[in-house]
């Protein structure tokens, strides 16, 4: 069953946080759905510019319409992934999406907030729902002074001003993390001391974290045993999930963790079976290392478990 994030972030506010996985293909979509439904969490698929020109966006729409009758389990939302005003627009028209991301980050504070509010209004005519984002994500070397790196993080005291202006319905902030394999150099991680600033002004609404992968070093190791060269790789620390959900973070982004998974599983494929040829043998191992992965993560971030309760709650709606 397909939802908005509202309906998700209502239940899961100060407690959990919902896994917003991104997805490109088939194999990945089986893995997600398998995983959450397994580990009986609710979810959100995500899809980016990116993927959706990776083929032709209608091909992995019709992969998630179709997973709905395949997995009648699973309570997910459609979520456009740091959408540009026009994608924004083209996801909202078609109907499909039950989330947009407008990400005009980049931009200075009044005209992010423009675009976004132009967004919201298309968006909240047709009952979707849109996340935001102010800061600036990314990568901050540990010599950097920290005057120059909390420059790039979401200023607490602009937060509100945006939220109230824009009228988004939630809002990624940057505090600290960055996407990639590459998150920190050094002992750099999560700024909750930005986040709870941010929670203070804006109390009960939802918080959205970026840049989430944790980059497995175990999975760092097996794919740089198999031929890889992922040097220095590392991201944010998956024990501390629960502390960002009592901060007001409802939605916790994870994408390169899930291409580690599918880079391990086919070179350790490769390097162990040369002779095979057939690509069905590793995509299966995928799917099921994958879903095994994305039960793992519900259960860092609290959501395993929380399908009956959310599924009570929209019956009695
Ligand atoms: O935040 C970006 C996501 O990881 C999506 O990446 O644009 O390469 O699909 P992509
Ligand atoms: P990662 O690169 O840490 O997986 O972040 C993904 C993300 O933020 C997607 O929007
Ligand atoms: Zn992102």
């Amino acid at each position: 069953m397909i939802v908005t994030t509202k309906e998700l972030f209502a239940h899961a506010y100060g407690t959990y946080a919902i896994g917003a996985y991104n997805i490109n293909n088939l194999e990945q979509a089986m893995g997600l759905f398998r995983g959450n439904v397994e580990s009986k969490a609710p979810f959100i698929i995500q899809l980016s510019k990116g993927a959706r020109a990776y083929t032709d966006k209608r091909m992995l729409e019709a992969i998630i319409r179709t997973a709905v009758d395949v997995f009648p389990d699973a309570i997910f939302a459609v979520h456009l992934d740091h959408g540009d005003e026009e994608t924004c627009m083209d996801c909202i028209a078609s109907g499909f999406y039950s989330s947009v991301m407008i990400d005009a980050s980049a931009e200075p504070f009044d005209e992010n907030i423009a675009i976004t509010r132009r967004v919201v209004e298309a968006a909240h005519a047709k009952g979707i729902v849109v996340e935001a984002e102010l800061g600036k994500l990314g990568g901050v070397e540990e010599h950097v002074a920290v005057a120059e790196a909390d420059a790039k993080l979401t200023d607490p005291a602009q937060a509100k001003e945006f939220v109230e202006r824009s009228g988004c319905d939630s809002l990624a902030c940057a505090i600290g993390t960055s996407h990639g394999a590459y998150k920190f150099t050094g002992s750099q991680g999560l700024r909750f001391d930005v986040l709870e600033e941010i929670q203070k002004r804006l109390p009960g609404f939802p918080l959205v974290m970026h840049g989430s992968s944790s980059v497995p070093q175990e999975e760092v190791e097996r794919i740089n045993a198999a031929g890889g060269q992922l040097k220095g790789a590392k991201g944010v620390d998956e024990n501390q999930f629960a502390r960002a959900a009592k901060l007001g973070v409802t939605k916790v982004n994870i994408d390169t963790d899930g291409r580690l998974v599918w880079c391990r599983v086919h070179r350790e494929s490769f390097r162990d079976d040369p002779e095979n040829f057939d690509l069905r043998p590793p995509g299966k191992v995928f799917m099921a290392e994958y879903a095994k992965f994305i039960a793992h993560k519900n259960g860092k971030l609290g959501s395993a478990g929380q399908l009956d309760a959310i599924r009570a709650l929209l019956a009695k709606k």
